[in-house]
């Protein structure tokens, strides 16, 4: 049995997931995990080397060699900074369409388990608490209306200069909850044991404080 802490931190997309776990991991001095990164580099460099999301193959070859650095909040892959391209809504729909296949989230297992280093880890994403943490002892299913998310992630892109529509944001939203929801390999769902919290109604102070509380306990 591992000794080292996990809290998982799953749900949809612009649930906040990756802002609690980032606010998260420095309250605590732990690692992070974001997994929907991985994902979205593998979605990235299929689509930069022409590879067809029908080809499962060659997908999971590129997933399990994908060479990447995670360093300080920067992302680099093949030595080229892809921080800001990963998180266009093209990757991010990409990204759920790989993310579908089985044979690509195998080979993506044990980089993540790589990623459980002392003191603790913070892990991001769908399956964290389901399939790839088991055993960690606080699961966070983190979710928010379809409307609230889209509102988010529109703000968040307009920060990084990118412009969107609200209707066609939440249109994309649904369609990836969809998918992500409903594929047969680790689709999204809260694990039995999560605590599931819903911050449609709350702001990110609100939602930290409440992940801190289950924390204590
Ligand atoms: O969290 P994100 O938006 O960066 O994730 C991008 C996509 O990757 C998401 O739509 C589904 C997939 N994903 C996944 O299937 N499992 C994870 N643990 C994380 C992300």
């Amino acid at each position: 049995m591992n000794e080292i802490p996990v809290i998982t931190i799953d749900g949809p997309a612009g649930s906040g997931k990756g802002t609690i776990a980032k606010l998260v991991a420095k309250k605590l001095g732990w690692h992070i995990l974001d997994s929907g990164a991985l994902y979205r580099l593998t979605a990235f460099a299929a689509l930069k080397k022409g590879v067809s999301f029908e080809d499962e193959s060659t997908l999971a070859i590129l997933a399990r060699n994908l060479d990447v650095i995670f360093d300080d909040g920067e992302i680099l892959l093949e030595n080229q900074k892809v921080t800001t391209d990963i998180r266009s809504e093209e990757c991010g729909n990409a990204a759920s369409k790989v993310a579908a296949c089985g044979v690509v989230r195998d080979a993506l297992l044990q980089r993540q388990h790589d990623f459980r280093q002392a003191p603790g880890l913070i892990a991001d994403g769908r399956d964290m608490g389901t399939v790839v943490f088991t055993d960690a002892p606080i699961k966070i299913y983190l979710t928010a209306s379809a409307e609230e998310r889209a509102k988010r992630r529109l703000n968040q892109l307009k920060e990084n200069g990118i412009n969107a529509s609200l209707p066609r944001l939440i249109q994309e939203i649904e369609e990836r909850d969809d998918r992500d929801m409903n594929r047969e390999e680790a689709p999204l769902k809260p694990a039995d044991d999560a605590i599931v919290i819903d911050s449609s109604k709350m702001n990110i102070e609100q939602v930290v404080k409440k992940v801190m509380e289950a924390i204590d306990k």
